[in-house]
């Protein structure tokens, strides 16, 4: 059996997530906002944060990327799914689960920009600057976390624990 141990209470996510959503309302205030939710981990983080948004949202679309079998290191990556939406001249918050190498991200990013986006900001639930090999910095993150393998919230293990209401650290069985 994989083991838990409690990190991030579902009580300290919502007020977290109505924290963010607060600070991006106002720093987009009198703009509309596109979000676009990176699957599957951000699926939650995304439905919670739109409901908390104030400022006008002309949009949600989800995109969906993942490395090449067998090749995580290198950064290369096959679209799994485009968004569907013309972005051009819009104001783009790209949300993502966890932030980990940046690699994700910073493809997806300059992917999203060739497409002529008035901006982009990256919004992420969780962040582990320790792990970067990239210089990908989020714009609005929820939760610094040590380099420690979570889940819940949307984020997984093996594709199991994505329902959970909080945040907890993994101990898989094999490796207890
Ligand atoms: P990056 O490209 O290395 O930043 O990878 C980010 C992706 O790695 C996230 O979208 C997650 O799918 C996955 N990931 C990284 N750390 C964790 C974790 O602690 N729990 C669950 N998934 C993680
Ligand atoms: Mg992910």
């Amino acid at each position: 059996m994989d083991r838990f141990e409690s990190f991030i209470s579902e009580e300290e996510i919502k007020q977290k997530v109505k924290q963010i959503a607060a600070k991006i309302s106002s720093d987009y205030e009198g703009e509309s906002l596109f979000v676009i939710g990176v699957l599957t981990g951000a699926f939650i983080f995304t439905a919670d944060l739109v409901r908390e948004l104030t400022v006008d949202v002309e949009g949600i679309d989800f995109i969906q990327i993942s490395s090449y079998q067998g090749d995580r290191s290198t950064g290369n990556f096959v679209f799994k799914k485009d968004i569907s939406s013309d972005i051009s001249g819009k104001n783009i918050l790209l949300v993502e689960d966890i932030i980990d190498t940046g690699r994700t991200l910073k493809k997806l990013k300059e992917m999203l920009l060739t497409r002529n986006p008035r901006s982009i900001k990256i919004c992420t639930a969780c962040d582990k600057p320790s792990r970067r090999v990239t210089e990908l910095v989020p714009d609005y993150n929820c939760f610094t976390i040590p380099d420690k393998f979570i889940v819940g919230y949307g984020l997984d293990y093996d594709g199991v624990y994505r329902d959970f209401k909080d945040i907890r650290i993994v101990r898989p069985e094999n490796e207890q």
